[in-house]
C-alpha cells in the first residue's frame, strides 16, 4: 500500500468503528427504553429496599421460585423443622444479602449452595419480595427462658459486654431493612441458637464488620438458649 492508499484505508477504517459505536449507543438506548415502559406497565412489580443495584422485584415470579424453596422452608416461608429457619415476613433486603453470600460462598451451607446456584441477581430480588410478603406465623417462648432472655434481648450484658439485641434487631425483633438488620421476632429457636453458635466460633462469618461474632462471642451457652427462646416468642406489636 501506498502511504496515500494507507490514509484512505484508515480514514475508512475510523469510520467503519465509529458507526459501530453509534449503533451501539442507539441499540443501548433503545433496549432501555423498551424495559423502562414494560416496567411501568406490569402491575406485579414493588419497589424493595435493597443492597444491590435492582430495586424492584416480581412477586410472581418470586412466587414460582419459592416452590423449589418449599419443601424446607415451607410454601408460604413458614417452614415446620426448627432447624430450617422461617423466611416469612424477613426483610428482602436482607434476604437477597444471604443468597448472595451463599452463592459467592461468603455463608458456606450444602443444602443451600446448589439452591443459588442458578439463580440470577432479579430472580434473588423476586424470591425476597415474595417472602417479604408472606406474614410470619409466631411463635412464644417457654416461660423459664423469659427472664434472662429478655434481659439480654433489651439490656445486653454489661459485665460481660454484649450489646443489647434490641439497639439493632429493634424493641419488637423487626430488624431494619436500610441497615439490612435482619427481622428476628418468631424465628425458631433452634436455628437461631445455631446460628449464635456459628459466629461464636466464626463457622459464620458472612457478618459485616464482625458485627455478630464480636457479640456471640462473649455469650455463654445459657445465654444463647435463652435469647433464642425468648426471640421465637417476641412479635412486633
Ligand atoms: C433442602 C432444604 C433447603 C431447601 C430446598 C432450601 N433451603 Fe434455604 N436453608 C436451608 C438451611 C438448612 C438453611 C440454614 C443454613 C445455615 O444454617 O446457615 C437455609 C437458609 C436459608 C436462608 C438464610 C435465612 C436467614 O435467616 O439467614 C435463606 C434466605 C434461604 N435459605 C433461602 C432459600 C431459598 C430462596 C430457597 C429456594 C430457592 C431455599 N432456601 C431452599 C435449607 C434449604
Ligand atoms: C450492632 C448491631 C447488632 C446488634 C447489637 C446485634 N445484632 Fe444480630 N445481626 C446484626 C446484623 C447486621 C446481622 C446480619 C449479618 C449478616 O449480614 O449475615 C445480624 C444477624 C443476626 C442473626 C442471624 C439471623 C438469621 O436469620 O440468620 C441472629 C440470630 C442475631 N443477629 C441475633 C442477635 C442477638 C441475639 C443479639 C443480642 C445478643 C444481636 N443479634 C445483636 C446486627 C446486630
Amino acid at each position: 500500500m501506498s502511504q496515500e492508499q494507507d490514509k484512505i484505508f484508515f480514514r475508512n477504517f475510523s469510520l467503519v468503528l465509529a458507526f459501530i459505536a453509534v449503533m451501539m449507543i442507539t441499540f443501548y438506548l433503545t433496549a432501555d427504553l423498551i424495559t423502562g415502559k414494560k416496567e411501568h406497565h406490569e402491575t406485579n412489580k414493588r419497589e424493595i429496599t435493597s443492597n444491590s443495584n435492582i430495586t424492584s422485584g416480581d412477586l410472581v415470579n418470586g412466587k414460582n421460585l419459592s416452590q423449589t424453596c418449599a419443601v424446607c422452608h415451607g410454601a408460604d416461608g413458614n417452614s415446620a423443622n426448627p432447624i430450617w429457619p422461617k423466611l416469612a415476613g424477613q426483610h428482602a433486603s436482607y434476604t437477597v444479602k444471604q443468597l448472595k453470600n451463599f452463592k459467592n460462598g461468603e455463608r458456606v451451607n450444602a443444602q443451600m449452595s446448589g439452591m443459588v446456584a442458578a439463580l440470577s441477581l432479579q430472580d434473588m430480588n423476586d424470591l425476597g419480595l415474595y417472602f417479604e410478603n408472606q406474614k410470619n406465623n409466631f411463635g412464644s417462648a417457654k416461660s423459664e427462658s423469659i427472664d434472662i432472655g429478655q434481659k439480654i434481648y433489651r439490656g445486653g450484658d454489661s459485665e460481660t459486654g454484649i450489646a443489647a439485641c434490641m439497639a439493632c434487631h429493634g424493641p419488637a425483633g423487626s430488624g431494619n431493612p436500610g441497615a439490612i438488620y435482619p427481622s428476628l421476632s418468631g424465628q425458631h429457636t433452634d436455628y437461631t441458637a445455631i446460628q449464635l453458635k456459628m459466629f461464636k466460633t466464626g463457622e459464620r462469618n458472612n457478618d459485616t464488620n464482625s458485627v455478630m461474632r464480636s457479640i456471640a462471642k462473649r455469650m455463654t451457652e445459657a445465654q444463647i438458649e435463652a435469647v433464642s427462646e425468648y426471640i421465637q416468642g417476641l412479635q412486633p406489636r
